[in-house]
């Protein structure tokens, strides 16, 4: 940390007070999965439901975030993990505004998304889990990623040259081959709103 600064975290409109007014506990909702999994399709439909049922709602999503504050960063492990402690401490500045916050990354390593965890505090850190198997976002391949990658023409591709490790205990596991886009909203809204209600 930077030396001389005085931070005024003490003197700022406490979380419970905006929290009482929101009528709703603020969190982040951390959803990992593969590219082309469906994170930003689910993550922008509860979006969509939880601002219709007036609740302060954040959407941080990968590429949004790549093309502004993240955009000198590329993909080895190093940039990814420098991307999510970034996103981490913005998430957790808008938790503590009192929003529920949803983040949609692919964060593809136990390790990275410890790391997220740690910075946003575990009582604010629910993980979901997008899972989708690599062939079938392979199959799909919605940005035309999957075939760049297998003809080597983007190196480092998550799931083809680079790693994906899915979670161990999420808080949601959201098969999507099972499940409708509406289902799989509806599931996540189900447990952001059980997760911040008083
Ligand atoms: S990470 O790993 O969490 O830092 O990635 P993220 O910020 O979520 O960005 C993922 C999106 O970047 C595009 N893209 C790649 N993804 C994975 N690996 C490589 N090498 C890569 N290059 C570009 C891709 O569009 C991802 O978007 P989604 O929505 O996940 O498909």
């Amino acid at each position: 940390m930077a030396d001389n600064i005085h931070p005024v975290f003490d003197r700022m409109v406490p979380r419970e007070e905006r929290e009482a007014r929101n009528g709703h506990r603020g969190g982040v909702f951390w959803l990992t999965g593969l590219s082309g999994s469906g994170k930003s399709t689910i993550a922008t439909a509860a979006e969509r439901q939880l601002f219709e049922q007036a609740t302060r709602v954040v959407l941080l999503d990968g590429d949004n975030i790549r093309s502004g504050l993240c955009n000198n960063l590329g993909f080895s492990l190093e940039d990814r993990r420098e991307n999510i402690r970034r996103i981490a401490e913005v998430a957790k500045l808008f938790a503590a505004s009192g929003a529920v916050v949803i983040c949609s990354f692919v964060s593809p390593t136990r390790d990275i998304r410890s790391m997220a965890r740690e910075i946003i505090g575990g009582a604010d850190f629910h993980e979901v889990f997008i899972n989708t198997p690599l062939e079938t976002c392979e199959a799909r391949d919605v940005k035309g990623l999957y075939a760049k990658a297998r003809r080597g023409e983007i190196k480092g591709f998550t799931g083809i040259d680079s790693p994906y490790e899915p979670p161990i205990n999420p808080m949601l596991d959201l098969r999507t081959e099972k499940l409708s886009v509406a289902e799989a909203a509806n599931q996540l809204v189900a447990v952001t709103k059980k997760a911040t209600s008083f």
